[in-house]
């Protein structure tokens, strides 16, 4: 499953991509929030990010302001590998190199067009393994 979750400064982009799902028939679960009212991104980043890690095959994509304090939020659930990206390349990377599972972005940093691209390249992109599941594994280590 995909989840998409924001607080109220990455609402607008949330919005947008969700018609963008809706029109691709891609599908999603919309976690919230549902308002344009303030939010604290920690409590969203957590609720996305423990869906997240119940399947391997799970996607997040979160939204906040500048999509840094989601980014640092989802990082400390055991199991996130969250990539705070505003490029088609960093989000093709942290795909191929670093087996994201969520994605981070700022709703007041991108435009929606540049928001499409980046989450287009997202899903797009399967890990590479090899030496990359070497430095993954690593980090899984840290964990521990
Ligand atoms: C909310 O104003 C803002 O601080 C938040 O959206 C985010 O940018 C935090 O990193």
């Amino acid at each position: 499953m995909l989840y998409i979750g924001s607080d109220h400064g990455g609402f607008s982009l949330k919005e947008y991509l969700k018609s963008y799902f809706e029109k691709n028939n891609i599908v999603f679960e919309d976690l919230g929030v549902y308002t344009q009212e303030s939010f604290d991104y920690p409590i969203i980043a957590e609720k996305l990010c423990c869906e997240v890690i119940k399947d391997q095959n799970n996607k997040g994509i979160l939204i906040c302001g500048t999509g840094i304090g989601v980014c640092i939020a989802a990082n400390k659930v055991k199991g996130i590998r969250a990539a705070l990206c505003s490029d088609t390349y960093t989000s093709e990377m942290s795909r191929k190199h670093n087996n994201a599972n969520v994605l981070c972005m700022g709703g007041r940093v991108l435009g929606n067009d540049k928001g499409v691209d980046i989450v287009k390249s997202f899903l797009s992109t399967d890990f590479e393994g090899g030496r990359h599941l070497r430095r993954v594994d690593q980090i899984i280590k840290i964990e521990r």
